[in-house]
């Protein structure tokens, strides 16, 4: 077979920029082999050319983007992450007919159509395999595999640093806290954690799946998003005692009319696909109208398996079998949906005894209770509480009953109050 030479001009030498180098230098062989390409790196432009990096060749580094875009390379591969200078690079980049491959998922949810449409116009590829759940193949799934289906919807584990601190809460019995930090320490969470705590890392990716899978451009802030940062010790307890467990869930769906897209925490029965995904992993369950539902498992996050998912980019761009992507200038609606789930409610109470009057606004409001638990607090600093699960309920009743039980002065501080998957 005969060999290609391809070169990439690389933008930002972060976490996965030095695992790219990395794979690239243990598996050029194999690429060699399989697709008939030898890659190689024209430049790097990095912040810093003295910080430590190792394995990268320090003659290859630069601080000067022109050097990279414009150095004869076949392609630019943005590492560099954000919106600005990143959004500039790749525009430069594609003005200037390369192909691009990029990682930023923040980018992409913003003005993913937009760029696609500027490759487009220019006849070069666009890959951003790794703005979404690192290594698991998902935009190739929804774009190629799957790609004779209605998709209807869209359920995952998006973000990587929330469930590792949800199983490290539920597993161990460590806080919110403590686990976020281990998170930072190990790399995985954004260099400001509440993106990730708050849900918008989540909603960016959910948003990215979503214009994909259901073909059109989404309005910003098409996200309804809810942070885990309220889920105490107890919640996990409590949700863990009832047979659920506790999960950053982001789910999108589609009917003929709109879109409708969330993240927010979830209790998930213990036999949900997603109840078993554990620490950093991501997951996706994609239903498509003749696949049926689709179950993708791995790492949504790190500095190889998110390499994993530019380098099939890279390569599948190289080898010329990827063709120009078709963009719909569709726009598509959307609609905040008021679904009938049941609930679960923690109350913090004066005395447990407000159970009583709690049921009955519940249950004045055709807000059923299947379970309910009264519990004294284990020590000073934390609350007495109630805790319930109701019976199938729509949303807006809960919230009506919720505002009535506040009104009522039984509450020594907020309700904590989470949507339980069927
Ligand atoms: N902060 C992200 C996460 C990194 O925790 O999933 C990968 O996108």
């Amino acid at each position: 077979m005969s060999v290609r030479h391809y070169k990439l001009g690389l933008l930002g030498c972060g976490t996965v920029g030095q695992g790219l180098v990395e794979l690239v230098a243990r598996n050029r062989a194999l690429i060699r082999e399989r697709a008939g390409i030898d890659l190689r790196f024209t430049q790097i432009l990095v912040r810093d050319p003295g910080k430590k990096r190792p394995g990268v060749d320090y003659d290859l580094l630069t601080t000067h983007p022109e050097k990279v875009i414009n150095n004869g390379c076949d392609m630019v591969v943005e590492l560099v992450g954000g919106l600005e200078p990143a959004r500039t690079f790749i525009r430069h980049a594609l003005s200037n007919r390369k192909h691009v491959v990029t990682a930023n998922k923040a980018l992409l949810a913003a003005d993913g159509m937009a760029l696609l449409r500027a490759a487009a116009e220019q006849r070069v590829q666009f890959g951003f395999e790794a703005s979404v759940c690192g290594g698991i193949p998902i935009v190739r799934a929804l774009e190629g595999g799957l790609v004779g289906n209605h998709i209807e919807s869209i359920t995952g584990i998006l973000n990587g640093t929330c469930n590792y601190i949800l199983t490290r809460m539920s597993e161990a019995g460590v806080s919110l806290e403590e686990a976020l930090k281990k998170a930072q320490a190990e790399g995985f969470a954004e260099a400001d954690p509440t993106l990730d705590v708050d849900g918008y890392d989540a909603a960016q990716k959910l948003k990215i799946l979503s214009e994909l899978a259901f073909g059109g451009a989404l309005p910003p802030d098409s996200v309804e998003v809810e942070g885990i940062r309220n889920i105490t010790a107890e919640d996990v307890e409590a949700a863990r005692k009832w047979g659920y467990t506790i999960k950053q869930v982001a789910h999108a769906q589609s009917d003929t009319q709109a879109v409708s897209l969330r993240v927010h925490p979830v209790l998930l029965p213990n036999n949900h696909p997603l109840a078993s995904v554990r620490d950093e992993n991501n997951a996706v369950l994609v239903k498509g109208d003749a696949v049926g539902e689709i179950f993708f498992h791995g790492k949504g996050a790190g500095s190889l398996p998110s390499a994993s998912a530019v380098l099939s980019d890279i390569v599948e761009i190289a080898s010329r079998r990827r063709a120009f992507p078709r963009i719909s200038g569709r726009a598509l609606e959307t609609s905040k949906r008021n679904t009938e789930c049941q609930h679960y409610l923690r109350f913090p109470v004066e005395e447990p005894s407000a159970i009583g009057s709690i049921s009955a606004i519940l249950e004045k409001h055709h807000v059923g209770v299947a379970r309910a638990a009264a519990s004294w607090a284990k020590n000073p600093a934390m609350n007495n509480r109630v805790t319930i699960l109701t019976l199938l309920s729509s949303e807006g009743a809960v919230r009506d009953a919720l505002r009535c039980i506040s009104d009522s002065g039984v509450l020594k501080g907020n309700v904590t109050s989470l949507k339980i998957a069927a």
